[in-house]
């Protein structure tokens, strides 16, 4: 089946189950071209994680999510009765795709819970399905209510920046970081919009800009060395960035580069919000030190969009995300609410409020 059928590209349609396929829009080609690549295993939907077709904290989570049901199909029509056991590897490969973002493996453990409440001897596919749907509507709705409480915050008119993409794209819809500035901007709280154009992959320029121009909020790009005299100049009143994974005191990893914002921001008298659904919270990790830092290939950084930019020879540190300590963060939106200045008992409210 090729793509013909399927709605046109959008940014809220990053990630669609259609006519019995996952079809994920090739983020890596935008904002040139917006293909729809469609996947039919678990092994290959971990590969397009890894490889950022699709990327973006929840975007993964659910991608993972249909990515086991996938699993489920193939296992039960190998194996029937044994299919539990049998898709255990590919949830596996799924769960290794990329090691950051908690919502991967959240996603990842609701559905093997429903697999488990599952009997052995009928078609698992429609309410392994039915849980997958449930994730992707679930982190949409969150969205809305972030951006709803985060835009709030913002006495406005004021000058917002962002960083990398947590938008429609890296999420099931509206975004984290951008569903705050998308409502913001709709109540008239912004005066501009700056995105950091975020090396290596640039979020930023490629898909933050993209996805903002297409709902027409004006957006002005700025290299990340830029951010120091953004703020030094006046006129920006938060910084508002999405999370990969929350620890449980309240430290954010996200985006390389948000921990140098966040430093910048607190110089320079800008506050600082986080917005993130609770599937990003890890009550495992006690602090910042606890979370796996993705480090990806040098090439990426010695090249841009496909040309060697560095002299032959150098090396390369390549580490994809930073930790922003918990003092740093003004603001931690949630759906469930907002914590200011997030602690230890603030994050464990929040958990404890979840679904
Ligand atoms: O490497 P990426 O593009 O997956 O990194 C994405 C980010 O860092 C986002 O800010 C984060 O996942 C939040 S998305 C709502």
């Amino acid at each position: 089946m090729n793509s013909d059928s399927l709605p046109g590209p959008h940014p809220d349609r990053a990630i669609l189950w259609h006519q019995e396929r996952l079809w994920l829009l090739d983020q890596r080609a935008l904002p040139h071209a917006a293909p729809y690549l469609g996947y039919d295993s678990a092994p290959e939907v971990a590969g397009a994680i890894r490889d950022m077709v699709v990327r973006g904290a929840p975007a993964i989570g659910i991608t993972a999510a249909y990515g086991a049901v996938l699993g489920v199909r193939r296992a039960w029509a190998t194996v029937g009765r044994g299919w539990r056991a049998a898709v255990e590897a590919d949830l596996e490969i799924l769960a290794a795709a990329r090691p950051t973002a908690v919502n991967l493996r959240w996603a990842l453990a609701r559905m093997a819970r429903v697999m488990d409440g599952l009997p052995a001897d009928r078609d698992p596919e429609g309410p392994v399905l039915a849980e997958a749907r449930r994730i992707h509507a679930a982190d949409r709705e969150a969205n809305r209510r972030m951006g709803a409480l985060g835009a709030a915050l913002i006495e406005g008119p004021t000058g917002v920046l962002t960083h990398c993409n947590a938008g429609a794209l890296a999420t099931g819809g509206y975004g984290t970081a951008l569903g705050v500035i998308r409502s913001a901007h709709a109540q008239g709280r912004l005066s501009q919009v700056f995105a950091d154009e975020t090396r290596p992959w640039l979020q930023g320029a490629r898909l933050t800009a993209w996805e903002l121009l297409q709902d027409a909020i004006p957006v002005t790009l700025v290299a990340e060395g830029a951010a120091a005299s953004l703020m030094a100049r006046g006129g920006i009143g938060w910084v508002v960035v999405g999370a990969d994974r929350v620890a449980a005191n309240g430290d954010v990893a996200n985006k390389i580069g948000t921990y140098g914002l966040a430093v910048l921001a607190r110089r320079h008298g800008v506050r600082f919000m986080v917005a993130a659904p609770t599937s990003t919270i890890d009550p495992h990790a006690a602090d910042g030190n606890a979370i796996p830092i993705e480090e990806r290939a040098p090439g990426e950084l010695l090249s841009c969009g496909g040309c060697e930019v560095a002299a032959p020879g150098a090396g390369a540190w390549n580490p994809v995300f930073d930790v922003t300590p918990a003092e740093l963060v003004d603001a931690l939106v949630t759906e469930k609410g907002v914590l200011e200045r997030p602690d230890a008992e603030g994050i464990r409210r929040l958990w404890n409020a979840r679904a």
